[in-house]
């Protein structure tokens, strides 16, 4: 088989150069075309200088001249329901990393992936040691009565609670098949310092610059704690499993919202 084509969604974005580098170290992957909103230009330089590939605001005709077999979007979650409705169309395949979409928008990728019998690989976070570690806090979710979760981010991060904390939070719940117990505070004199609830979780957001994506899951038990911990340091932390999701993507016929199918970490291996 020749080389999966790809084009970049948010190819100027921070996530975008960081595939892009990832498409150039790759010899079975090609970036062929950038769609960016800010594309001032009509060439963008791959990152690491070797050549240059197409850059425009405009999507549809991008996907029309170019013909990826992949976009890749790492967006914001308005800019990638357009695209993930255009691509559809056009029967190119996604990997979607952004995140703030809401269990619509999540809804509407289903359907219409399914309606056309197109790939979609959606996370919420890419990086490996993430899904390990939701993985690891499903199977913890079953002896604990309470977990809350703290997530931190660097300060220009928009979206709160994190998709890998809600992500975190669902899994948990549903392995558990219940809510976990919560406490609120009887009396709360700053509002909100008891974050926020999912479902009896706690979740807690905290944005400070020195920080890139860090987590931590707490479960409770009578006289002890568990804590599982995550630090992701770089962005390339995500580039190999966007990798593997660009090349296993290219063979399914529908969406595929965790990354676990393409891992191998199975439900029954919980
Ligand atoms: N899934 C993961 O593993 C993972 C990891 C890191 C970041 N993210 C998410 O990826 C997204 C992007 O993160 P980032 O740090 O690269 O942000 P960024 O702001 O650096 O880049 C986003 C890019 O998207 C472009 N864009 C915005 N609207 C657009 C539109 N309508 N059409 C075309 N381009 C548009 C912007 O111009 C920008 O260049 C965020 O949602 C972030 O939370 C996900």
């Amino acid at each position: 088989m020749g080389k999966i084509n790809v084009l970049v969604h948010g190819a100027l974005g921070k996530m975008g150069q960081e595939v892009l580098r990832a498409l150039c170290r790759d010899p079975e992957l090609e970036a062929v075309a950038g769609v960016d909103l800010k594309a001032n230009d009509k060439e963008l330089i791959l990152p690491d200088g070797s050549r240059s590939i197409p850059l425009s605001t405009d999507l549809e005709s991008t996907l029309e001249r170019y013909h990826p077999d992949v976009l890749v979007d790492f967006t914001a979650a308005k800019a990638t329901m357009a695209a993930v409705r255009t691509a559809v169309k056009h029967n190119v395949r996604l990997v979607i990393g952004t995140t703030g979409l809401s269990t619509t928008d999540l809804d509407e990728i289903k359907s219409l992936c399914q309606s056309r019998g197109v790939g979609a690989v959606v996370a919420p976070n890419f990086s490996l040691a993430a899904v390990v570690m939701i993985h690891l806090a499903k199977m913890a979710a079953r002896f604990f009565d309470y977990a809350e979760i703290i997530e931190m981010h660097h300060e220009q991060k928009v979206d709160a609670p994190s998709g890998t904390a809600i992500a975190t939070a669902r899994e948990m719940v549903s392995s558990r098949g219940k809510a976990f117990l919560h406490t609120s505070a009887t009396h709360e004199s700053i509002a909100s310092s008891r974050g926020g609830e999912l479902d009896g979780v706690a979740l807690h957001s905290v944005r400070l610059p020195g920080m890139l994506a860090h987590q931590e899951v707490i479960l409770g038990a009578p006289g002890q704690t568990l804590r599982i911990r995550l630090d992701q340091i770089n962005r390339e932390a995500f580039m190999p499993c966007v990798t593997l999701a660009i090349k296993k993507v290219v063979e399914f016929n529908e969406a595929v919202f965790s990354l676990n199918q393409l891992l191998g970490l199975e439900e029954g291996n919980c």
